[in-house]
């Protein structure tokens, strides 16, 4: 971190063991100040504590802003709402990979060079053969993604700066080209070879949706909500898929390797793995009638079910997100004449009770991005099984600029915590024979 970065304001203090220690305290564009324990434990001989990293910045970067008490969020400094409204995936992805948007030759030039990358070596479709059936595509994706770095030999290597933008934009390109090959392997039906002559959003549902035995044509309306919600979901700051990558990169991994960790993070349910169970969960509710027994499980303190698609981590208002989402929810639903969809109504009724409810207000805990995107992306057409996989399509474009940014750091090193050790000491061997 750079001297002209520190606060106005001055440093830090810190008093242990009646020794005062000065921290540097640095000042962001936007958002809360920094204060730089790097140096602590070396001169005090003490660590910090911060489970689930609640309080601690872990790189400096310039990619997206989220500001959770106003609901904002950017990317490259430009508003979500914007971008969704006026950009297409590729656009945004330019912009989160170079920092600027791209002018119409730069954007030709990209559109062209990702669809250059979209085929999977022919051999990776043999990879998918050795998976049962009835895998989940999140398990496969995070197999074959990692299984990237066996076939593209050439984009490897972390210190060429070709080779990091090469990797890039296959990743970007070969993504949906993978996430549609697990949802054909799981129906079993051909595999569809992608299509150039079409933007992103369209060659997905192309390759996820048409079959070689008749005409496929994608929905234009269908297809403009297909790209805001990847970009959507295009990048959200450190949050714990992005800080695998971050963490996986920092020992010299390759790019593959590092996106299939994230992808494996992503699963989870806590995370982009949420839309799947937020559904799973509307489902069970199903009618309206039930959705108090539902809210007040998730108010008991000895009951662990929590409201799927509710609450975050820095999103102390409404998720923006999950506004647009909604928007884009009502649009898909209309497009499809799907306007009645009895779980709409089920979501709808349960954010009203909820954002309505003490607990909720108190805890501050809002719909996320993921709450209306599992009735969406259904309404698309997709099985539920595969949300969470259009999540890591999206979050690809993410999660490959954060490691390039993270690799041109001058401070990057490899990450590794300190922990709070709490196990015994000084116990004596014993014979497996006296215990
Ligand atoms: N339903 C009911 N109570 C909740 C919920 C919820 N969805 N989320 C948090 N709480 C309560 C929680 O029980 C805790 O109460 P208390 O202080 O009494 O112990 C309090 O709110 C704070 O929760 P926390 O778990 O300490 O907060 P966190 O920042 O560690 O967790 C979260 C954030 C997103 C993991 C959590 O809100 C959650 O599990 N939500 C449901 C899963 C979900 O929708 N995840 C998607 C997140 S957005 C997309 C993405 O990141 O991929």
């Amino acid at each position: 971190m750079t001297d002209s970065k520190k606060s106005n304001n001055g440093p830090a203090f810190i008093e242990h063991n009646k020794k005062t220690y000065e921290l540097p305290v640095y000042e962001p564009s936007i958002g809360p100040k920094v204060i730089d324990i790097s140096k602590l434990y070396a001169q005090a001989n003490v660590f910090t504590y911060d489970p689930g990293f609640t309080s601690t910045a872990n790189c400096a970067s310039s990619i997206t802003y989220v500001d959770g008490d106003n609901g904002i969020l950017l990317y490259r400094g430009y508003k979500i709402e914007d971008l969704v409204e006026n950009a297409d995936f590729l656009e945004v992805s330019y912009l989160l990979l170079n920092g600027k948007l791209p002018n119409n030759k730069e954007k030709k030039q990209f559109d062209a060079s990702v669809t250059n990358h979209t085929m999977l070596h022919e051999q990776m479709s043999k990879f998918y053969t050795g998976f049962r059936r009835d895998a989940h595509p999140m398990a496969i994706t995070c197999g074959v993604i990692g299984a990237l770095s066996a076939f593209y030999h050439d984009s490897t290597d972390i210190n060429d700066p070709l080779q990091r933008m090469i990797a890039s934009r296959r990743l970007i390109a070969k993504m949906p080209t993978i996430a549609a090959m697990a949802y054909k392997y799981s129906t079993g039906q051909p595999f569809v070879y992608p299509r150039n002559d079409l933007d992103y959003a369209s060659n997905f549902m192309h390759m996820c949706f048409s079959v070689p035995c008749e005409d496929y044509h994608v929905n234009e309306l269908l297809s403009k909500a297909m790209h805001k919600i990847f970009i959507l979901h295009a990048d959200h700051e450190q949050n714990a898929s992005t800080s695998t990558v971050r963490l996986a990169g920092s020992s010299g991994a390759n790019p593959f390797a590092c996106i299939a960790a994230g992808v494996a993070c992503l699963w989870g349910p806590a995370h982009g793995g949420a839309n799947e169970a937020a559904l799973n969960m509307l489902e069970e509710i199903k009618t309206v009638d039930r959705i108090p027994e539902y809210v007040n499980k998730a108010k008991d303190p000895n009951d662990p079910f929590r409201l799927m698609g509710f609450g975050h981590r820095v999103y102390k208002s409404y998720d923006p997100r999950a506004r647009i989402m909604q928007k884009t929810c009502h649009e898909v639903l209309d497009a499809l004449k799907l306007k009645d969809e009895p779980l709409l109504q089920v979501a709808m009724e349960l954010e009203r009770i909820a954002l309505e409810d003490q607990y909720f207000i108190d805890k501050k805990l809002y719909p996320n991005v993921d709450f209306y995107s599992g009735i969406t992306l259904r309404a698309l057409g997709f099985p539920k099984d595969m949300f969470t996989v259009l999540f890591a399509v999206a979050r690809t474009v993410g999660w490959i600029s954060q490691w390039n940014e993270m690799i041109e750091d001058p401070e990057q090193k490899i990450g590794r915590p300190r922990q709070l050790y709490t196990g015994d000491i000084d116990k004596e061997y014993v014979n497996i024979d006296n215990r």
